[in-house]
């Protein structure tokens, strides 16, 4: 290229804004892990970025075949989002079936993507302990489908909880393999957090994390009602209290003060974490029933305008099937674009 053409690339590229893509699969209802881990990190992202997010349809059949409830599901998950702060006219918000580009690109990926790494997946070995008599070929290649739903926007940042930390190292490896073997073609996709850690929110009784699938009573889901949201928070494991000034806190109430952090103020957390550090064995000032109480009801201010929102979003179909409509377009526009190139890498290009 003249150096007057590889400035002007580098201007132009300077000037685009980078590409961000996340997914949610609608297995269930969405709660606080899905919120903190990835739903806040979208509506920060809109202003800066262009963004795509899905909801993962195609994903949620290696696990939930049955489908009776995945359209209103499917619904629901866009109308969280929307009310967490999602803004349909600034993102391409679309569900992943209306884009069969992904389909294609899968295909070629699967050629790049070989039966032991896949076998190794932490995620695999987790949902083949979970449903023996269903280990389906779309459960092993679940990574590479991921690794197209990125790569067909030649998307950079992917916000996610920590919990995909490894299927992001897998969609490199695709697109590094990809690169290698047809040429440059895919920029590589990072895990993305505001903070520099990635978010994990436990259960309420402080063992594995907030899920949609699992611990219906250990996690707080985003359409819960007030009072099962006082109950739940209440319920969570706790103990006597430290027994030294400073101690180090056990997982469960760290996770405590972990949500405390993320839905009360500054002077509570404060207030709680002065309390558990001048604590002490025969001089307990911490009141872990005032936390949570403190806690419940700060969460319940949290959740309930969402919830309200997200209600009234899923009375009304057809704004929710435009919404969805106008993301496929955009999408489409993205993914068809990204297609030609990689049929031409490939060499599946007749004319
Ligand atoms: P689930 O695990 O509840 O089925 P998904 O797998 O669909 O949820 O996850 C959607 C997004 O939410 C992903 O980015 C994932 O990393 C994030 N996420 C899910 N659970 C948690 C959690 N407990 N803490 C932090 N992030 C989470
Ligand atoms: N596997 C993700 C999860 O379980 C959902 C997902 C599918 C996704 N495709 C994606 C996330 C692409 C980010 C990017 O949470």
């Amino acid at each position: 290229m003249a150096k007057n053409g590889i400035v002007i690339h580098y201007l132009r590229t300077a000037m685009e804004k980078e590409i961000v893509l996340s997914g949610i699969r609608p297995t269930g209802f969405l709660h606080l892990g899905n919120y903190f881990g990835a739903m806040r990190n979208y509506v920060r992202m809109q202003d800066e970025f262009n963004c795509y997010f899905f909801v993962a349809n195609w994903h949620s059949l290696t696990t939930h075949p049955d489908t009776k409830t995945l359209q209103e599901s499917v619904l629901r998950v866009v109308a969280e989002n929307i009310a967490c702060g999602l803004d349909p006219e600034k993102v391409s918000l679309y569900v992943q079936s209306d884009v069969p580009e992904i389909a294609e690109l899968y295909l070629y990926l699967n050629m790049l993507a070989y039966k032991g790494e896949l076998e190794k997946t932490t995620t695999f070995k987790d949902k083949v302990r979970m449903q023996p008599e269903n280990v389906n070929a779309g459960l092993l290649t679940y990574p590479v489908l991921q690794a197209a739903d990125i790569l067909i926007h030649r998307a950079v940042k992917v916000p996610v909880g920590k919990d995909q930390e490894q299927n992001l190292e897998m969609a490199r490896n695709f697109a590094e393999r990809f690169n290698h073997r047809y040429g440059e073609t895919f920029p590589l996709p990072y895990a993305f957090n505001y903070n520099s850690e990635l978010v994990k929110i436990m259960g309420l009784d402080g063992n594995g994390k907030m899920s949609k699938s699992e611990n219906q009573m250990t996690t707080l889901f985003l359409a819960d009602e007030d009072e099962l949201i006082r109950k739940k928070v209440m319920k969570a494991k706790t103990d006597q209290g430290p027994l030294t000034p400073n101690s180090v806190k056990p997982d469960y109430i760290q996770n405590l003060f972990t949500l405390m952090g993320l839905v009360s103020s500054a002077d509570t957390v404060k207030k709680f974490e002065d309390d558990f550090n001048n604590s002490s064995d025969g001089n307990c000032i911490i009141r872990y029933g005032d936390m949570k109480k403190q806690l419940a009801e700060d969460m319940v201010q949290f959740i309930n305008p969402i919830r309200n929102k997200a209600a009234d979003l899923q009375n009304n179909k057809d704004l929710l099937l435009k919404i969805i409509h106008q993301g496929a377009d955009k999408a489409r526009t993205s993914a068809s674009a990204t297609l030609t190139t990689v049929r031409k890498a490939v060499g599946m290009e007749y004319l």
